[in-house]
């Protein structure tokens, strides 16, 4: 069987290029393929998430996929080289096949031969605005930061650097479609820019990274999947603002493939202020509570609102808000951004601050007397459990100030020193891998390429034997780190 596939292999490569998602890459096949039909197998019926393409005819959707991809494979060529072209190419590709077919069925619905018009917020580097344009849909992209892409495009494709502030200035009434392209802090004001823009303004939001209206998003109900939950939240915002929301799956590479689609509203355009006055109440109830309450559902965030502040008739909030600003405290992000995120401090003083933290959890054990484990499983010490600011009270003042000044502080250093402890609700614990789930598929690819943090410094050693271990026990396991796919941000 190998003989033959490898046979296969060489003739086909000659005749396909790779994208990654319809035709995948013979190593994917040879390598990856049985780990992920085998967690396909278990995962699928409790994934919890609809099937893909569920929304729109596939037949149409694959033709017009095969299309695109055909008449947009030059940008794989000359894309910047930082990030994997054939990923975010076709990526972008699915995601526009996919909204002109919505389109099409849509206009079809209602009988309509006009194309829509859309606006991407966050567009980054414009090339869905591109595709979309192209395709004939009239459209803009707006971005707090310009790409040097941008100029590739041509005139036609309208790109505008420019900050999205929710607020009454903002607006779109000239647009069909709002869209949220993993739009980041932008993602839940979007169901609310589109409600307000116009009646007849709908959305769709490809989420990944997980935002509130202000600040992280983050979870109570550890019964849902942090992706599930912050969905959940999406569709609740999207029918706060008066959305019938529905989810699709899309065909991307991503791991993060659901996207939401408000596309008809919930009550008559008669009624727009007083469904203006439950989304006011609704963003209120989210100020300072970036978590939806346990059993959530819009009945208890309506009666939790009826005490919210800025909750009149008629009024978007009676506080004084900057520049009718919807919520006090949204700041777009800056155009160049501070990197605070512990990669600019040096190696040593990180891992002289991790090991400081270690010892102070394991009671005062020297955490760095040994790589092999010694005693039974059982045996191994996990240590206990100190809040931030016990942990804080332990470090020297300057260590702190250095922290905080340059990385965020302490907490976002301890958390990104995921490999070793454990940051919940304010306290820190050494983490234990025998608890931690499966590896997602993306992590799955850094198996290997970093050295395991108990192995050369946990007096018990490591708790997981080699083999299950994701981290390297020694250099000798070390594999080389796949290459680094840059954030989409960066590009
Ligand atoms: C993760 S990137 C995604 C970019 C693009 N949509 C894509 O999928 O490749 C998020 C983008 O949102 C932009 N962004 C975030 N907040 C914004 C704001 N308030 N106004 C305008 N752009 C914003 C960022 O500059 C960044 O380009
Ligand atoms: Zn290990």
């Amino acid at each position: 069987m190998c003989i033959k596939f490898s046979s296969a292999r060489t003739k086909e490569s000659e005749r396909w290029h790779s994208d990654g998602i319809v035709y995948p890459k013979p190593t994917w096949l040879g390598e990856e393929l049985l780990a992920k039909l085998a967690r396909w197998c278990v995962e699928g019926r409790q994934s919890g998430f609809k099937s893909t393409l569920s929304l729109v005819s596939i037949m149409k959707y694959s033709k017009a996929y095969q299309e695109l991809k055909e008449k947009y494979k030059g940008m794989v060529k000359v894309w910047p080289e930082v990030t994997d072209p054939e990923k975010f190419v076709y990526e972008d590709v699915a995601i526009a096949a996919y909204l002109l077919i919505l389109w099409e069925e849509e206009r079809a619905e209602r009988g309509l031969t006009a194309k829509q018009s859309f606006v991407d917020l966050g567009c980054g580097n414009g090339l869905l605005v591109h595709i979309l344009s192209s395709e004939g849909h009239p459209g803009r992209g707006i971005d707090v930061r310009r790409r040097n892409i941008w100029d590739m495009y041509g005139p036609q494709t309208h790109l505008e650097e420019g900050a999205v502030t929710p607020n009454d200035n903002t607006l779109f009434p000239e647009a069909d479609w709002l869209i949220g392209n993993h739009s980041d802090e932008l993602t839940p004001w979007i169901p609310v820019i589109a409600a307000r823009s116009s009646y007849h303004c709908r959305f769709f939001v490809l989420p990944c990274c997980f935002f509130d209206f202000i600040g992280k998003y983050q979870r109570r109900q550890s019964t849902k999947t942090q992706y599930r939950g912050y969905l959940d939240f999406l569709t609740e915002v999207g029918s706060a603002c008066g959305f019938h929301v529905v989810e699709d799956c899309l065909r991307i590479p991503s791991t993060k493939r659901v996207c939401l689609i408000g596309k008809s509203r919930t009550y008559p355009a008669a009624a727009e202020a007083s469904m203006d006055e439950q989304r006011t109440r609704y963003i209120s109830s989210r100020r300072g509570c970036p978590v939806s309450p346990p059993g959530e559902g819009l009945g208890a965030l309506e009666a939790a609102a009826g005490h919210a502040p800025g909750a009149q008739a008629g009024q978007r909030g009676t506080e004084a808000r900057p520049e009718g600003l919807w919520l006090s405290g949204f700041h777009p992000r800056e155009k160049a951004e501070r990197v605070r995120n512990c990669a600019t401090l040096p190696r040593d003083f990180i891992d002289q601050v991790v090991l400081r933290v270690a010892r102070l959890l394991l009671g005062g054990q020297r955490s760095d007397a040994g790589s092999a484990p010694r005693g039974g499983v059982e045996a191994w010490n996990r240590g206990g459990s100190l809040s931030l600011a016990e942990v804080a009270s332990e470090l020297d003042r300057e260590t702190l100030q250095r922290l905080k000044r340059e990385c965020g502080g302490l907490q976002t250093l301890l958390r990104n020193s995921h490999q070793v402890f454990q940051v919940v609700n304010g306290q820190v614990r050494i983490r234990d891998w025998r608890e931690e789930k499966l590896w997602e598929e993306k992590e799955l690819e850094a198996r290997k390429t970093r050295i395991c943090w108990f192995f050369t410094h946990h007096p018990d050693g490591c708790v997981l034997p080699s083999d299950c271990c994701p981290f390297a026990h020694g250099p000798r396991e070390l594999r080389p780190a796949p290459a680094t796919r840059k954030k989409r941000q960066l590009l």
